[in-house]
């Protein structure tokens, strides 16, 4: 290329967006505007780069490849995406050249992103938790693109990020990760029961999983203890019957020596 310095040969291409965002199923126009250009015998490329392999999309006056059937050129050189689907997110490359063999061209690039809207992400919530023991309940959503940010809902109210910046869960032991979707209990307390949810949301749109509930049972602290103090009084209680017994035997052992 010459630099910018436009010699009175140059291609010089411009566009109205280097960089573009759109939601899958929407069509979309990745405009490449021939600027300047000293002929009209110009030769007018589209190439494709998806992981670093590029592909003509646009050769020889016709849409190839990925695009064929699913998109135009817009004259001159811009083109026209009927339906993006989220293959289509890619670098795209525009070139024009003289076709006069003298090597002037230019090339613009275009980054174009398909937004993926979320599907119902897959929940799982255990059923059944007692107070003071860890808990972990998961949210996974494998379709949204980009990558979904996951928020939980107890009984349809939404749990805040960090239970410690509110009053109303500020008791509550959990630690929510937005983008594992992972939202763990330390230590669960009666009051986290409920009916769980999760939702995923990106900016092409968002799902949540149907609600789930986790009972909280109590430790029956009470049972445990009787038992192991019933346990130990019953143990005294026999050994100091025996220890009774074996005392009142030798005192009145003791006593009829003495008496005799
Ligand atoms: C785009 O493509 C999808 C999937 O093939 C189809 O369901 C949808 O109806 C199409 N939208 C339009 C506007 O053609
Ligand atoms: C949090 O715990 C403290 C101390 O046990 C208690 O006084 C307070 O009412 C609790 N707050 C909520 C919102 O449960």
């Amino acid at each position: 290329s010459t630099g910018h310095i436009p010699s009175m040969f140059a291609v010089i291409l411009r566009t109205k967006a280097r960089i573009v965002r759109i939601n899958e199923f929407e069509p979309v126009e990745l405009t490449c505007i021939i600027h300047f250009a000293s002929t009209y015998n110009l030769r007018i490329e589209w190439k494709k780069i998806r992981n670093g392999i590029p592909s003509y999309v646009y050769y020889r006056r016709k849409i190839v490849g990925d695009l064929e059937n699913r998109a135009q050129l817009r004259e001159p050189a811009s083109m026209l995406i009927f339906n993006a689907t989220r293959t289509d997110t890619a670098e795209y490359r525009c070139e024009v050249a003289y076709n006069d063999g003298s090597g002037e061209f230019d090339e613009i690039k275009i980054n174009l992103e398909v937004r993926v809207k979320p599907v119902e992400p897959q929940c799982s919530v255990p059923k059944a938790v007692t107070v003071g023991m860890a808990a972990e309940l998961q949210c996974l959503e494998n379709e949204g693109f980009p990558a979904p940010v996951y928020r939980w809902f107890r009984n349809n109210e939404e749990l805040p990020q960090d239970p410690k910046n509110s009053p109303k869960f500020i008791n509550a032991t959990y630690t929510m990760n937005t983008s594992t979707g992972s939202l763990k209990f330390h230590r669960v307390r009666k009051e986290d029961a409920g009916e769980y949810h999760c939702q995923a949301k990106n900016d092409a749109g968002h799902a949540h999983c149907p609600a789930n509930l986790m009972e909280v049972h109590d430790v029956d602290i009470l049972a445990i203890i009787l038992k192991s103090v019933g346990g130990v009084i019953a143990a005294l209680f026999v050994i100091s019957s025996i220890w009774c017994f074996a005392s009142r035997v030798y005192a009145s052992k003791k006593a009829r020596n003495e008496n005799e």
